[in-house]
């Protein structure tokens, strides 16, 4: 673990900024606010759809000289639809390209899900039976040609990793999930540190657009009490929760004065007596895809099956 954890080394010997600004719905205009504040680490996407914007204004900041190349951790993810090992290179310069990078710092298979080609929609006909030895063998090669420094996959099971481990020939470095104190993937934690891989909160703050018809983490009276006592706010508390738990987190904002409130982590701590009352959140999964299982696909069946029962 970094200076106060402000970052976390991961299992290639890189070191992974705690803090990450997550791109979903973002505009790039947002990204260039975080790095001016200090962001170091971007979590992208090609489904986000924003990646050129996004490769529009890093160019800008680089040529600028506000930041180098060299001080970023820049992730970005293989779609679905880019499953086969013949697609999966492409998939990686058609961002590489898009970001105008040569290298990412991190690249994850986004889903352990396979789609047919084509626009994205929610027809179950275009769910496939995965394979995952297959599609990580070509990440492998990724990895091998040095255009990304690190492998990893998000939205794994604990037994979907184990799987994994036993053919990888280099294993993940990241597992990216849903991460928050009302969904804290205990067991999950403890695997992935048993093995060396590094876990990646999404949806810090309790994903909160998911969160909003259920009463979500921002309603919990345990947190708001616990961010009066530290005299922080809850999302502070939140995300500080965390990255003393050791994981990255992942939180969104389109608010500058959140960007920075979102940052403003390091110099205070959650006692242990109030890190104790964490236990006392109900868990509640909030991220559920319906879109990628269906009864008749040739996928996965059931989220019972997607999650391997961790839902
Ligand atoms: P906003 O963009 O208005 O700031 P998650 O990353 O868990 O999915 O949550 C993201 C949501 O949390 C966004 O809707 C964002 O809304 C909100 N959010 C981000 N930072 C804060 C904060 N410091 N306080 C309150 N809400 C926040």
């Amino acid at each position: 673990m970094g200076d106060n954890l402000k970052y976390f080394e991961l299992n290639t010997g890189a070191k992974i900024p705690s803090i990450g600004f997550g791109t979903y719905s973002t505009a790039s205009e947002m990204v260039v606010t975080a790095i001016k504040l200090g962001y170091r680490h971007i979590d992208c996407a090609h489904i986000y759809q924003n990646e050129k914007q996004i490769g529009e204004v890093l160019k800008q900041l680089f040529e600028e000289g506000v930041v180098k190349r060299e001080e970023l951790f820049i992730t970005s993810k293989l779609w679905n639809y880019d499953h086969e090992p013949e697609d999966v290179p492409k998939a990686l310069d058609r961002t590489l390209a898009d970001l105008q990078l040569d290298y990412l710092d991190l690249y994850l298979i986004h889903w352990p899900v396979k789609e047919k080609k084509g626009p994205v929609s929610n027809a179950f006909e275009k769910l496939l039976p995965t394979d995952i030895p297959g599609t990580w063998k070509a990440m492998e090669g990724l990895y091998d040609s040095g255009k990304v420094r690190a492998i990893g996959v998000s939205n794994f099971s604990t037994k979907k990793l184990q799987d994994l481990l036993e053919v990888a020939r280099v294993p993940p470095t990241v597992n990216q999930v849903e991460c928050h104190p009302m969904w804290q993937q205990e067991n999950l934690h403890k695997f992935c540190k048993s093995k060396g891989i590094h876990l990646s909160g999404y949806s810090p703050l309790g994903s909160q657009s998911h969160a909003k018809k259920i009463g979500g983490l921002f309603e919990s009276p345990i947190l708001s009490l616990i961010a009066e006592e530290l005299g922080k706010s809850p999302a502070q508390v939140a995300l500080r929760w965390g990255i003393q738990m050791g994981h990255s987190i992942l939180p969104k904002t389109s608010n500058e004065a959140r960007l920075k409130q979102n940052m403003d982590l390091f110099d205070w701590s959650i006692p242990e007596d109030l890190i104790s009352k964490f236990s006392e959140f109900k868990q509640v999964k909030f991220v559920q895809p319906m879109s990628m299982v269906h009864e008749k696909s040739a996928g996965y069946k059931t989220l019972e099956e997607l999650w391997d029962g961790e839902l």
